[in-house]
């Protein structure tokens, strides 16, 4: 088996100060899912230190009141760069056994997402070949993708199933990610997308594959204790609401939320299910309607918007200024997948929000880190700089301030990524 040693999980014992950072970013005293005008409150320090102490922030403050005490192994000056907490990614797909470039050449010959689905690509496509991968090499590649978006500061994620579409399939997914689960120093959720597609030989009898997701994967998950989470793609063409409701119900009574893949190409109902269900979040979001928006803002499910979905589907953004103004909470998140969006580039991610989706810096700031936290339940250790949480955040280069961080969207800005205390 082969992975990269340093993202190895291991007990980390030590102590680091990092002094002069220019601006500390996001530092919370509480936790809170920041909604509406909310999302744009991002508290800052300027000139301030950080205290590591074994993986966990210990304190910080402003340079002027460093305590003299502090005792560390090692001591960084970060003069003229920022911290901010590592990205927390809450929609990813990233347990694939091949890219599909070859699908990507169709699109710009002017074929669309639902005609290259039906020509048997799409989903079904990476099924195919999912089922022919080993466990070993689905987990090295997987590994790999790990390995590259914590590089670009992603320090928690969300991984789903729904490229085996057969019980073996589903259960080889779900137990590639318990691995990385254990073998990662990230933070990972599970989610089950048994409900992805219909599979050819279940092409004409819905039934029987709801039934086989029912009856057969979802006891096997729960007896492994596989997955943390349930997802649907409620789409037309896909699984009507009804079904959706009738699949996370099930996934719900062996202890596993929703998190729905939600009106992304039509206006599918699955935000409205979603919100009817008390989903954890309801996901992408391109097609919303005033009633769609309005069910979301008066719920405590999370809109997790994936811009670079619509990007690579050269479909319209996500209408992020509605759903701030009507008072939703807001997630991003990049749904790094081989089909619809073949990067886990959260940098790319915050850029395009500001760009295309007109969200402000602090909007994004806040949408990738702490409502991504909330939006994978993983408020309590991760998404701010706190006292108590882990030690996961990105130092940047010198820059010039953070709207620059979005502003220069093809750059790396980023200087190092420290995950559970380790630098990488
Ligand atoms: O989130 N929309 C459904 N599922 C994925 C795409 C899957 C694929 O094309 O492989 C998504 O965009
Ligand atoms: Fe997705």
């Amino acid at each position: 088996m082969v992975y990269i040693a340093t993202l190895h999980s291991k007990q980390v014992n030590m102590r680091t100060q990092i002094v002069n950072i220019k601006e500390l970013i996001n530092t919370r005293k509480e936790n809170k899912l920041l909604r509406g005008k909310e999302l744009a409150d991002l508290p800052i320090i300027k000139n301030a230190y950080l205290f590591i102490e074994d993986g966990i922030i210990s304190g910080y403050g402003k340079m002027e009141d460093l305590p003299a005490q502090f005792k560390s192994e090692s001591s960084i000056d970060a003069s003229g760069k920022f911290i901010l907490p590592a990205w927390c990614d809450s929609h990813t797909h990233i347990v694939f056994a091949a890219s599909r470039e070859e699908e990507f050449i169709d699109k710009i010959k002017g074929l669309s997402y639902a005609e290259i689905a039906a020509k048997g690509g799409g989903i079904l496509n990476s099924a195919k070949k999912l089922n022919e991968a080993s466990e070993d090499d689905l987990f090295n590649s997987a590994w790999k993708r790990l390995e590259e978006v914590s590089r670009l500061g992603t320090g928690a994620i969300e991984i789903k199933s729904g490229y085996g579409l057969t019980v073996d399939g589903e259960l080889k997914m779900l137990r590639v990610i318990k691995k990385l689960k254990e073998r990662s120093k990230l933070s990972i959720k599970a989610t089950f997308l048994g409900a992805h597609t219909y599979p050819l030989e279940f092409k004409e009898d819905h039934q029987g594959y709801i039934d086989c997701i029912i009856n057969e994967m979802l006891p096997a998950i729960a007896n492994e204790k596989l997955a943390d989470y349930i997802d649907v793609f409620c789409e037309n063409g896909f699984f009507t609401p009804e079904e959706t409701e009738t699949i996370c119900r099930a996934g719900m009574s062996v202890g596993l939320k929703p998190k729905i893949h939600a009106n992304q190409l039509n206006l599918s109902g699955g935000t409205e299910v979603g919100v009817k269900l008390g989903a954890v979040s309801v996901d992408h979001l391109e097609t919303m309607d005033e009633g769609a928006i309005n069910t979301l803002a008066q719920s405590n499910t999370i809109g997790t918007l994936l811009p670079s979905a619509a990007f690579f589907l050269r479909m319209p953004f996500q209408p992020a200024r509605q759903l701030i103004d009507a008072g939703c909470a807001i997630a991003l998140a990049t749904d790094y997948n081989p089909g619809s969006s073949p990067s886990g580039n959260m940098n790319l991610v915050n850029a395009m929000s500001c760009i295309q989706m007109k969200m402000l810096p602090e909007e994004v700031i806040n949408a990738s880190t702490i409502n991504g936290a909330y939006a994978m339940e993983l408020e309590n250790q991760l998404g701010s700089i706190t006292v108590g949480k882990r030690a996961n955040f990105i130092l940047t280069k010198p820059i010039s301030s953070l709207a620059y961080l979005p502003y220069a969207f093809g750059s790396n800005l980023i200087e190092k990524v420290m995950i559970g205390g380790e630098w990488l």
